[in-house]
């Protein structure tokens, strides 16, 4: 095959998805829509990669160096955008046309279309597919004998007849064409249709009439070339790239327990006999390790996750936890934590930016912000590192096999040194020498007969 080019329309206005954000920077399961393009078009070996960006170019920066971004003045339909990008294309190579909004298009579908394309030594080549719900698509229109007449949109009224909406087969959006005929018919494609707007489908027929080939190719599996037009295309999308991702975590040996209540985006991996209970929800770049256990209600952001881990209803962000440590129930993992190996952070206990060393535990009700924790320390429930004075932040550090008592607050910067030991409901606020026990709060009095004295007191007073 040879090298081509690929260039992505994402210029639309969007308008169907009422959002104030470009309808191709929307997520799907943890990558934008014309991220998902993108990484197909990558994979499937082009060698050139063109987006077409609307004039305020929002998309500027967010989608990689290897990627050109050209501009189309106004959105005036697709034969515009992608004469925005014909001083870009590589004379002689095919040049293959996605949409940004058709995120499920695979690599080897791109492939398969420019080798109909090559093998057919067509002037373009439309890729088509059977849909039980062609409603909004281009219906593609075709002769006797097979060949393709036109394609008819159908956004809008007015452009197809009744007989046109009865086709099921329906334009896909993604093309390959031969670059000198394209620049040579694209200027000659009209508005004079119900929107107003330059059809690129229709530069197709005006291709055949100067004397090249129009081959359409049609794709088996319909899902890869359904489009994101408003949310509702979206959520549907969502279900079908979510159980992509999720059978091929089954297949490879995942657990997962409830696939209909659990959302994995598409850039996490997870280790053979890792169990994934429902209503948990893996995001962004995480990685879980093997034999692990997670959730059920859990969700894990961009969070590390190694073998033999345990975590059971919690939220964990930007965090790492090292093998056979367990969380949870009800935890809060903030960035910056690290749980080393066979460590406990148990129920209600929120972690921030700090390190949990080997074996240790902080097993209930605590924040740990700011902290080094020694290998095998133990602190108690309800133990606060102070680490705000309200402008800086500071640390507490507590050294290895430290006896943390239930009910201590630690106003940083303090140490508490190797096996030392704090006594309940202490305020600590100076450094605790290795071994020793530091007690930090007022001494208990009690006043005898104090009952007595009250009701003494009351009755006098009558
Ligand atoms: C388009 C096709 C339709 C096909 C469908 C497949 C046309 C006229 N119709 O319809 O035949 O069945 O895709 O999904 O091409 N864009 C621009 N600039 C513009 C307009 C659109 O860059 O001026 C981009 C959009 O950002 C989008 C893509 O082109 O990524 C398709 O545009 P959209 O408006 O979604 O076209 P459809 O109505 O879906
Ligand atoms: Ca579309």
């Amino acid at each position: 095959m040879s090298a081509y080019t690929a260039v992505i329309l994402a210029a639309g206005q969007g308008t169907r998805m009422r959002s104030r954000k470009p309808k191709v920077l929307h997520d799907l399961c943890g990558r934008s829509l014309i991220e998902w393009t993108l990484v197909a078009a990558r994979e499937a070996g082009c060698t050139k990669l063109i987006v077409v960006d609307a004039p305020e170019r929002p998309l500027d920066g967010l989608l990689g160096d290897d990627v050109e971004l050209v501009v189309q003045p106004q959105a005036d339909g697709t034969a515009g955008a992608v004469a925005a990008a014909l001083a870009s294309l590589p004379a002689g190579s095919p040049v293959v046309i996605l949409s940004g909004d058709v995120p499920l298009i695979s690599a080897e579908t791109i492939r398969e279309l420019v080798s109909v394309h090559e093998d057919t030594g067509a002037a373009a080549t439309v890729a088509t597919a059977l849909l039980e719900d062609p409603s909004g698509y281009g219906r593609v229109v075709r002769r006797a004998d097979g060949t393709l007449e036109k394609i008819v949109e159908t956004k809008t009224e007015g452009d197809a007849t009744a007989e046109e909406l009865l086709i099921t087969e329906v334009n896909s959006g993604v093309y390959v064409f031969d670059p000198a005929a394209l620049t040579e018919a694209l200027p000659a494609v009209g508005t004079d249709n119900s929107q107003g707007e330059r059809y690129l489908p229709a530069v197709l027929p005006l291709i055949e009439a100067a004397g090249g080939t129009v081959a359409v190719h049609s794709v088996d599996d319909p899902s890869m070339l359904l489009g994101a037009n408003d949310r509702v295309d979206l959520a549907e999308l969502r279900d079908l790239a979510q159980m992509q991702i999720i059978e091929a975590h089954l297949l490879s040996g995942v657990d997962i327990v409830a696939p209909a209540s659990t959302q994995i985006d598409i850039d996490v991996e997870i280790g053979t006999d890792s169990v994934i209970e429902p209503f948990t929800a893996l995001c962004g770049a995480t990685k879980i390790g093997e034999r692990s256990t997670i959730g059920p209600d859990s969700t894990l952001t961009d969070a590390t996750i190694g073998d033999d881990v345990t975590v059971l209803r919690s939220h964990l962000t930007e965090c790492e936890v090292r093998s056979q440590a367990s969380i949870g129930p009800f935890s809060h993992l903030r960035p910056g934590s690290l749980v080393r190996e066979r460590a406990k952070v148990g129920a209600f206990v929120e972690l921030k930016n700090s390190d949990i060393g080997e074996g240790a535990k902080v097993p209930h009700l605590s924040y740990v912000g700011d902290a080094e924790v020694g290998a095998g320390a133990n602190l108690g429930a309800g133990t606060i590192t102070a680490n705000y004075d309200g402008v800086n932040k500071h640390r507490t550090v507590f050294g290895e096999r430290v006896n943390g008592g239930v009910h201590v607050s630690y106003i940083a910067p303090v140490e508490v040194g190797d096996d030392s030991w704090t006594a309940a409901g202490s305020v600590i606020t100076e450094a605790v020498p290795p071994g020793s026990l530091a007690i930090g709060r007022g001494r208990q009095e009690n006043k005898d007969g104090y009952d007595a004295r009250r009701k003494r007191e009351a009755e006098d007073k009558k």
